[in-house]
């Protein structure tokens, strides 16, 4: 199975994406922890995408291309894989879908998540992470079952996004309208877009999620 998960920044992408690894047993592959762990590595790409992300904006189409490409070769990727965050703009889109045509391969599902920008703008200013696993929490909606320890891993370590502030969230959105959001239309052209609400608890848009995979 190959899908996308499409929405702005906060619609809870990364967070379904983990929950349909393991129950499908496919990876996620999130251009954004991609790049953060090349920013947190200083690579070359890192170097050039830090102070991109850190303004909410995005890091050019080639760059990402790239990453995703090598990505996919991986044999994880065999049996299908998550897209979360990526594509992001129509140039991504084409790149992909010329990278899945020259293997033969073609995208099942296109999952749009709707929120409001004001839900989203509270969600990420709340957010934070496992530090060792990555599992997604938030400080009201999404506290772990024991306080301070990861539901998933059992890790006590957690951190916060630099980018998940009001100012560069104002900026991301902005992004997302003007460059992600023309998407929509491109997938809807194709047939494969499916849109749910995403302002729905978390069990309930995964059931949404899973509703669209059972066909
Ligand atoms: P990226 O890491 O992809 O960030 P994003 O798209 O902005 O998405 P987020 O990770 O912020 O949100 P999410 O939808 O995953 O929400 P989550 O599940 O965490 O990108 C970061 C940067 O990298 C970009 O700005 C850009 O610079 C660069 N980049 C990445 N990909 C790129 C690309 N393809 N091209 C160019 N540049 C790229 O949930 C958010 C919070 O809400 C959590 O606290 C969670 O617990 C909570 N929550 C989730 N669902 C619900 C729910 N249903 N109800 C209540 N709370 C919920």
């Amino acid at each position: 199975m190959k899908l996308i998960l499409l929405g702005p920044p906060g619609a809870g992408k990364g967070t379904q994406a983990q929950r349909l690894v393991n129950r499908h047993n496919i990876p996620q592959l999130s251009t954004g922890d991609m790049l953060r762990a090349a920013v947190a590595a200083e690579t070359e790409v890192g170097k050039k995408a830090k102070a991109i992300m850190d303004a909410g904006d995005l890091v050019p189409d080639e760059v990402v291309n790239a990453i995703v490409a090598e990505r996919i070769e991986q044999p994880d990727c065999a049996n299908g894989f998550i897209l979360d965050g990526y594509p992001r703009t129509l140039k991504q889109a084409d790149a992909l879908e010329a990278l899945l045509a020259e293997r033969g391969l073609k995208l099942d599902h296109v999952i749009e998540m709707r929120v409001e920008d004001e839900v989203l703008v509270k969600r990420v200013s709340g957010r934070f992470s496992c530090a060792k696993c990555g599992a997604v929490y938030h400080d009201e909606d999404h506290k772990p079952k024991a306080e301070g320890v990861c539901d998933n891993c059992g890790s006590t370590d957690f951190k916060r996004r630099p980018d998940d502030n009001a100012e560069t969230m104002r900026s991301r959105l902005r992004t997302y309208y003007k460059e992600t959001s023309p998407l929509l239309g491109y997938y809807h052209c194709k047939g494969t877009l499916k849109t749910i609400d995403g302002m729905a608890p978390i069990d309930t848009v995964t059931n949404s999620i899973e509703s669209i995979l059972a066909g």
